[in-house]
């Protein structure tokens, strides 16, 4: 067994809505994670006939810790991986948690002399609109986005997609389709050197999950 080989990975789960997906794809490629956590309230977990160690972090975080380097590799959208932009390497497209970002509003919408657009997501909404040359102000808002043209606070959003049904229960209607998401496997640059080996095989174990399920 070579040095890599022993050390402790440490991998940034993310809290939520990915996690129960991302914890199946890990189980799949053989990393037995408990079916427990997926209730826990606990932050930590610690693998050690695997080696691992991964912490629940809020989705948005997990390329913080990543690129500081205090967990190797993360699981992640690239909703957020867009809008966070760190300097992490982006290994693998899990393809998992898929969904979409786009341009939503109410039906009746007309464009509007001051254009205001709500979002989680104020970089990936303001490159957007710069792109399409359109001056918008945008307003940054940390969740029901769905609220703020239906309220008035703006005649736009720029939110994720899943299902439909937050858009069909609140009466709004997707306009145009900015990018498709899904999860990606991320790691911090100077842990993909020094554990290159472990990082390597931990991706050819994924890629074969993956490729089972077809
Ligand atoms: C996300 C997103 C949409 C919804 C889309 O919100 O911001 O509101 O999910 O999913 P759907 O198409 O399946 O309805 P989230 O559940 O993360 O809650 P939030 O309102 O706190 O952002």
């Amino acid at each position: 067994m070579s040095g890599n080989e022993e050390q402790v990975l440490k991998v940034a789960m993310p809290k939520g809505r990915i996690y129960k997906q991302a914890s199946n794809l890990f189980r799949e490629a053989g990393i037995p994670i408990p079916i427990e956590y997926e209730d826990t309230r606990k932050l930590m977990i610690e693998l050690p006939d695997a080696k691992m160690e991964f912490i629940m972090a809020k989705p948005v975080d997990v390329p913080t810790y990543v690129e500081y380097g205090v967990t190797d590799i993360g699981i992640v959208g690239k909703d957020v991986l867009m809008e966070e932009n760190k300097d992490v390497y982006e290994l693998l497209d899990l393809g998992i948690a898929k969904c979409r970002m786009s341009v939503i509003a109410l039906p009746d919408w007309k464009p509007s002399i001051h254009p205001r657009v709500a979002t989680k997501y104020p970089n990936v909404a303001s490159a957007y609109f710069r792109e399409q040359g359109q001056q918008v102000e945008v307003i940054k808002l940390n969740g029901s986005i769905e609220l703020a043209p239906m309220i008035g606070l703006a005649d736009r959003i720029v939110d994720m997609v899943e299902t439909g049904q937050t858009l069909r229960e609140n009466g709004l209607v997707e306009q145009t389709e900015i990018f498709s998401i899904t999860s990606r496997l991320i790691a911090n640059r100077v842990s993909y050197r020094m554990k290159n080996e472990r990082i390597q095989s931990l991706c050819d174990r994924l890629q074969e999950a993956l490729a089972a399920r077809v």
